[in-house]
């Protein structure tokens, strides 16, 4: 009984691989399915939260030291697909200066994951547009660094 349970649920997550395989990259499920970077970073040198025109919500935390991200961590409400960009987008930003971080776009996200449809690239435009928040609350706290004392993060 245990034995054919366990057959059907293998091939069941087989079947369930094989429709994904029809639509997304073997990068985009990787990606969906073991998230790179999840979780908060405390009181992080840049921080964006942005929700999308879809409802969801997606956080980015940055760690700079010497001018350069040394970590990047996120967290989503989203899709799998939004857990892919977000992965994807806190690992092209490692290690980047914050000038280079800043052309990380939509399109990049979407060429290193291999492409989405098009009706779940905007979770690509999400990931870029909250990682440019967090860029831009870096330079801010980098002018401004009283600031830093009201932020809630
Ligand atoms: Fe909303 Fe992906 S479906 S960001």
């Amino acid at each position: 009984m245990t034995e054919d349970l366990d057959k059907l649920t293998k091939e069941l997550n087989e079947r369930i691989m094989e429709d994904m395989r029809k639509i997304y990259s073997e990068k985009v499920i990787d990606y969906f399915l073991h998230p790179r970077n999840l979780g908060r970073i405390d009181d992080p040198e840049g921080y964006g939260k942005i929700t999308g025109p879809c409802g969801d919500t997606m956080e980015v935390f940055l760690r700079v030291i010497n001018g350069r991200v040394a970590e990047a961590n996120f967290m989503t409400d989203g899709c799998g697909t939004t857990i892919a960009c977000g992965s994807m987008v806190t690992e092209l930003v490692k290690g980047k200066s914050i000038n280079d971080a800043g052309e990380i776009t939509r399109d990049v996200i979407l060429e290193n994951l291999g492409g989405l449809p098009e009706s779940e690239q905007h979770c690509a435009l999400l990931a870029a547009n909250t990682l440019h928040e967090a860029l831009k609350d870096y330079r801010l706290l980098e002018r401004e660094p009283w600031k830093r004392a009201y932020r809630k993060v």
